[in-house]
């Protein structure tokens, strides 16, 4: 069945690798997500969002998750560590409906509170996760990441302070937790004014705080720290969209480099899901624009589903580095 993240992370940090953690909303991207983790020997984490429960509903998604794990298995692959997340959770009640749901991981996001409120909060969900049957493990946040999560939208991002994570960890036992070192939410990572551009016109953004990762690294050593915000926003998928109609002014994203140097780390899970947005996109686009006639969503879903996965191999391959970690 789904298992928790306690193992898959442990391994992560000493293989200097992380897991990748994808969002998923529909049976597309599940197949997509599925089919690349099997295909590259990969574990990896569905995380179901607030938007997401909203979209298709928890019990599907449940449903949809826990088969996974049989279609993984029906795809060849003998073993698979399939975990099933809960993105930003924003309450006490969601994470314990979704952990009675099956879910084998969830996140509280208690990042926007003041500190104290953030640590009761988390160390409620921890209490009541780590006494379950089979151990669900929590992922908590220290630290304001720019741009929109979920309903939250922050104006600008305060890196996660390093003093502050030795105490929140053992006050909480938290399993992982989520930092900010300049990653953001969305296809807009970072204003223009905060970029240079290369010869080409093309955003380059400002490198993430990696003085800052490496102290907390100090404070917590071993511990697994998550990078929220982590897509790379494709220039390929952005100039697609845009040639077929669609308008993504101002797109910048993650450096692929600067991800992999992370996933060296300490950082043992990367949260990906914009990118996905955009590869379906600019494949359903091209569908649209070469062949007009077409109306059987099987038709552009397909080819979307297909870029996807593609995309994800590429992940596991070339940046995340979980291939061939099962
Ligand atoms: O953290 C944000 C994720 O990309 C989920 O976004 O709430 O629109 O599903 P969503
Ligand atoms: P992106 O918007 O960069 O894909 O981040 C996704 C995320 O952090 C989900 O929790
Ligand atoms: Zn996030």
């Amino acid at each position: 069945g789904l298992v928790n993240t306690k193992k898959m992370f442990a391994k992560a940090i000493k293989g200097g690798y992380a897991i990748p953690a994808y969002n998923f909303n529909n049976m597309e991207q599940l197949q997509a997500i599925i089919q690349a983790c099997v295909e590259t020997n990969s574990p990896v984490i569905l995380q179901v969002s607030s938007g997401a429960r909203k979209y298709a509903n928890q019990t599907l998604l449940r449903y949809m998750a826990q088969g996974a794990v049989a279609y993984a298995k029906e795809l060849g692959c003998k073993k698979p560590q399939i975990a099933l997340h809960l993105d930003h959770g924003d309450s006490f009640e969601l994470c314990k409906s979704c952990i009675q749901m099956g879910f084998s991981s969830v996140m509280i996001d208690g990042s926007a509170l003041p500190y104290e409120e953030n640590v009761k909060l988390t160390k409620k969900v921890c209490d009541y996760a780590h006494k379950q049957k089979d151990y669900i493990t929590v992922e908590g946040e220290l630290g304001v990441l720019a741009g929109v999560e979920d309903d939250v939208s922050a104006e600008e991002s305060h890196y996660t302070k390093p003093e502050e994570v030795q105490d929140f960890v053992k006050r909480t036992g938290v399993d992982s937790l989520a930092i900010s070192i300049g990653t953001s939410h969305g296809r807009q990572k970072f204003k223009p004014e905060q970029c240079t551009k290369n010869a080409d016109g093309i955003l380059i953004p400002p490198p993430l705080a990696f003085d800052v990762l490496s102290e907390i690294e100090k404070k917590l050593p071993g511990f697994p720290i998550v990078l929220h915000g982590s897509s790379s926003v494709p220039i390929e998928y952005v100039k697609q969209i845009e040639k077929y109609g669609g308008k993504l002014k101002d797109s910048v994203g993650i450096p692929e480099a600067q991800l992999r140097k992370a996933a060296k780390s300490a950082v043992c899970k990367i949260n990906i899901d914009s990118d996905g947005r955009l590869a379906m996109t600019a494949a359903i686009r091209k569908v649209f624009a070469e062949s007009p006639s077409e109306f059987d969503p099987r038709k552009y879903l397909g080819p979307a589903r297909d870029e996807l996965k593609k995309m994800y191999i590429h992940k596991n391959k070339e940046v995340l580095g979980s291939a061939g970690h099962l």
